[in-house]
C-alpha cells in the first residue's frame, strides 16, 4: 500500500478521535478510501486468508439529538461515517485483521481524517442494521470517520485519562534480547529501533499493549502477552492488537528500505505466559 506521506508521520500523528465535526467528508477523500478499502477487500483479504470484509457506512440521515444514542453510547460525537470491519461468525484469525484494520486507518490518516478504533464501545445491533449481513456474519470492529473537533468533550478527556492512553510502555517492559531476560537498548535494535518504536507507541484496545518482541540475531519474534483478566469475547481483540504491531513494524521497515519475511518459527523462548504469534526474518 503506498501513502503521500510517510508511513512513520502517519503511525506517529494517529491518535484516537471521540469529538467530530458534524460534516461531511470530502467526496473526493470518501471515494479514494472506498477504492483503498476494494483494493483490500479484493486483494488483501484472500492473500491473508481471512473470512472479513471492510466497509465504509453512514449514519447519514441522523439527526444530532439521535445521534447521541445510536452507535456508540454516546462514546463518539459527531462522526457521521464509519469504517466497518466484518468478519464470519468461526473466524479466529484476530491477528490478520488487526494488520488489516490498522493499513485502513493509517490510509484514513494519510488522507487527512480521524478515526478511533472501537471493539466494546458501539452497539452491534445498530450497525448491524445498516450494514446487510448474512447470518454467518459479525461485526468485529468500527471506527469513526472524519474531522476532529478542536476542543475535546469531557467524557473523552476523561476516557483518555483512564486508560493512560498518551503513555506507552517503556522499551525494557516489552523488547527483548535474546531472552525475556535481558531488556534490548535502542542502540542494539540499531537499524530496527524505529520499526520497534512504531510497534511501541500503536494503539491497543483499552491501551494495554500486550506486544512483546523478542530479537535473535536477524529474527524478530513476536509474543502476545495476554492481560489477566480481559477475556477474549467474540472478537480477540488482544491478538487483534498484536497484528496492529505487525502493521507498523512492517511497513516502517519497508518505508526504510529493511526488508524481511514474516514467517512462523515458534521458538521455545518466551516465558509461559506468553503466545508465540509471529517472526520477521530480517534480510541480511
Ligand atoms: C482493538 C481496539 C479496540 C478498542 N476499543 C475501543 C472502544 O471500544 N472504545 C474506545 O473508546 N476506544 C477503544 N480503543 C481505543 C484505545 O483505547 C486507544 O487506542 C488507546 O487508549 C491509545 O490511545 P490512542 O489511540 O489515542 O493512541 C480501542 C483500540 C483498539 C486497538
Amino acid at each position: 500500500m503506498k501513502f503521500e506521506n510517510s508511513v512513520i508521520d502517519l503511525i506517529k500523528k494517529r491518535t484516537s478521535t471521540r469529538t467530530f465535526e458534524f460534516k461531511e467528508i470530502d467526496p473526493n477523500l470518501f471515494q479514494k478510501l472506498e477504492s483503498i478499502l476494494k483494493d483490500i477487500n479484493e486483494d488483501a483479504v484472500a492473500l491473508s486468508g481471512i473470512k472479513a470484509k471492510f466497509f465504509l457506512s453512514s449514519f447519514k440521515n441522523l439527526d444530532l439529538k439521535e445521534e447521541k444514542k445510536i452507535g456508540t453510547y454516546g462514546v463518539i460525537s459527531g462522526a457521521k461515517n464509519y469504517i466497518v470491519g466484518i468478519v464470519d461468525q468461526d473466524e479466529k484469525n484476530a491477528f490478520e485483521f488487526g494488520y488489516l484494520f490498522e493499513k485502513i486507518v493509517l490510509a484514513a490518516t494519510d488522507l487527512g481524517l480521524q478515526t478511533c478504533w472501537l471493539g466494546g464501545t458501539f452497539k452491534k445491533a445498530d450497525f448491524e442494521q445498516i450494514m446487510e449481513l448474512s447470518d454467518h456474519e459479525k461485526i468485529a470492529i468500527v471506527s469513526p470517520l472524519g474531522y476532529k473537533k478542536d476542543k475535546l468533550r469531557m467524557m473523552e478527556m476523561a476516557m483518555r485519562k483512564v486508560v493512560g492512553a498518551n503513555k506507552r510502555k517503556p522499551w525494557q517492559e516489552i523488547f527483548f534480547d535474546k531472552s525475556p531476560a535481558t531488556p534490548l537498548t535502542e542502540n542494539e535494535a540499531a537499524e530496527y529501533a524505529v520499526p520497534l518504536e512504531m510497534v511501541r507507541i500503536g494503539p491497543s484496545a483499552s491501551n494495554k499493549q500486550p506486544w512483546r518482541v523478542i530479537k535473535i540475531g536477524e529474527c524478530y519474534h513476536f509474543f502476545l502477552s495476554r492481560t489477566k483478566g480481559y477475556g477474549a469475547s467474540s472478537f480477540d481483540m488482544q491478538l487483534n492488537d498484536i497484528g496492529i504491531a505487525k502493521c507498523h513494524f512492517e511497513l516502517s521497515a519497508e518505508s526504510l528500505g529493511l526488508y524481511g519475511e514474516w514467517i512462523n518459527q515458534s521458538p521455545e523462548i518466551g516465558p509461559s505466559e506468553w503466545s508465540y504469534v509471529c517472526t520477521w526474518k530480517a534480510e541480511n
